[in-house]
């Protein structure tokens, strides 16, 4: 007998938080970027929500040593959750005890920012057997509506190897992301990878399908990642590692996400997906809304 065939590939989720949040100052000399809330949530408990939905067991938090109120926000509050049941606050409780029991929260420090390969190298230690693979969430990127992740892990179900997500982007636009050579499969919504190149000047870009914060990486990623060098900004790139992988035979292939995406890594990007939030939500929404269109009319 065989065991079920399972597409859920991977377990563990690695979420790099270890920025200085520097586009953010000054709000970030004290609270870290990853916990200022798209309407009344932290960006890190909706990049949670989205590994755990896809079936991950555990979120490795890559962060700096000072700023462990990431990792401990995923704690229970029992003294909060006490007073709130006592007063009948059953909405905002069920909203409290959601972090903490969406999924396991470990911890890896990256001492100093050397890049974001460096930074997801830093979770390999606390790997267990069972990792074969692993998804990586930027908590930076929102992308929207949730399941691509799902989809990668039914890619890589197919042609084994890593897969990552891609957009579309336009070419003027291309030079702040990982961009990929790519070539067509059978499904439209799936490309073959042949090379990865990052932050590329628009003439030198392989094509518009560029990296948009979610990867499912084989594991031999750990080991790659060991071998490369500085790259683009002098940083340890992830993007380096996936290209080594490929040029060594390993099979990558993007899936091409045509949803949306918030970027909650500066604050045009983090307002913009605030006010989309707010705008889809039933308690803020109505009055929002109400309040945008007169508002606008009003704007020279
Ligand atoms: C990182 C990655 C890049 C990717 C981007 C997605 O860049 O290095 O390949 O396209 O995230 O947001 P960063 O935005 O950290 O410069």
């Amino acid at each position: 007998m065989t065991g079920p065939i399972t597409t859920n590939t991977f377990r563990t989720a690695i979420v790099p938080a270890a920025g200085l949040g520097t586009r953010f100052l000054p709000a970030t000399k004290a609270v870290p970027k990853e916990l200022l809330p798209v309407v009344d949530t932290p960006g890190i408990e909706l990049v949670a929500g989205e590994a755990a939905e896809a079936g991950a067991r555990r979120m490795v938090v890559v962060t700096s040593p000072d700023k462990q109120a990431v990792v401990d926000y995923f704690d229970s509050r029992p003294d909060l959750e006490e007073a709130l049941e006592k007063k009948g606050k059953d909405a905002l409780l069920e909203k409290v005890r959601r972090a903490p029991g969406l999924i396991d929260v470990d911890v890896a420090i990256q001492e100093e920012a050397l890049g974001l390969g460096h930074a997801v190298a830093q979770a390999g230690p606390v790997l267990t057997d069972e990792d074969d693979a692993v998804a990586v969430l930027l908590p930076d990127d929102l992308v929207l509506p949730t399941g691509v992740l799902s989809k990668m892990a039914e890619a890589r179900a197919r042609y084994g190897g890593s897969v990552l997500c891609a957009f579309d982007i336009p070419k003027e636009r291309i030079s702040p992301y990982g961009v990929f050579d790519v070539s067509d499969t059978d499904d439209g919504d799936v490309k073959q990878v042949h090379g990865m190149v990052e932050k590329p000047a628009p003439e030198d870009a392989p094509s518009t399908y560029a990296a948009a914060g979610r990867y499912l990486l084989d594991r031999a990623i750990f080991d790659a990642l060991d071998r490369i060098g500085p790259g683009s900004g002098g940083e340890l790139q992830l993007t380096d590692a996936v290209a080594l992988l490929i040029e060594e035979g390993h099979p990558v292939h993007v899936v091409v996400h045509r949803g949306g995406r918030h970027d909650l890594g500066n604050p045009g990007g983090f307002l913009r997906a605030a006010v989309d939030f707010a705008l889809a939500d039933d308690e803020y929404g109505p009055a929002l809304r109400d309040w945008l269109k007169q508002r606008i009319e009003n704007v020279d």
